[in-house]
């Protein structure tokens, strides 16, 4: 397995509508597997593909254990009421936002084998879902701020974006990068 660059804001691949996944073959299992080693050596709990530079509509997830491998993931039921809380994403680093989203989804996939499958989340497991099936179309957390909340987020950015040349953030194995480690998805 690999540990893949990640993408960060302002790469266009991030705002990009991924290509529904035809079969799950080796080389989608290959892709899965070096997302979770960059998920995890990135602290994270979910990664979707564009944020490796990837345009397969494939994300990963881990929170507190509860492990995903999504294919062609699509959210199939919402219920509110809306639950708001801060999020932050491995793309823009050490950027925060409250973002309000249903509490509760029911998510359809398909798992690392092709087989589909059905789950119901809500608390953080339901939101990382949310933010990850987000990045399979091109949308980010940030797009959800208000205005001014937005603009600050994006300051924010602007003071760390030179760390990151080309949009490419690197990583070590075991790295241990964030200090929000529940936060970014
Ligand atoms: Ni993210």
């Amino acid at each position: 397995m690999t540990v893949l660059p990640i993408r960060v804001l302002g790469d266009p691949v991030l705002r990009e509508e991924t290509t529904p996944v035809a079969a799950v073959t080796d080389d989608i299992r290959r892709l899965i597997d070096d997302m979770f080693e960059t998920m995890y050596a990135a602290n994270g709990i979910g990664l979707a593909a564009p944020q490796v530079g990837r345009t397969e509509r494939v994300c990963v997830v881990d929170v507190e254990g509860a492990v995903y491998a999504l294919v062609n993931p699509e959210i199939v039921q919402a219920q509110g009421p809306k639950s708001k809380a801060e999020e932050g994403c491995l793309s823009i680093p050490d950027v925060y936002g409250d973002v309000e989203r249903p509490k509760h989804v029911t998510v359809r996939a398909l798992d690392r084998d092709g087989v589909p499958f059905e789950v119901s989340a809500e608390g953080l497991l339901g939101r990382c879902f949310q933010h990850e099936i987000d990045h399979l179309h091109g949308k980010l957390f940030i797009d959800y701020l208000s205005f001014l909340k937005r603009r600050s987020a994006l300051a924010r950015w602007e003071e760390e974006k030179d760390q990151y040349p080309g949009f490419i953030r690197h990583l070590k194995p075991g790295a241990h990068v964030s200090e929000h480690p529940d936060e970014e998805l």
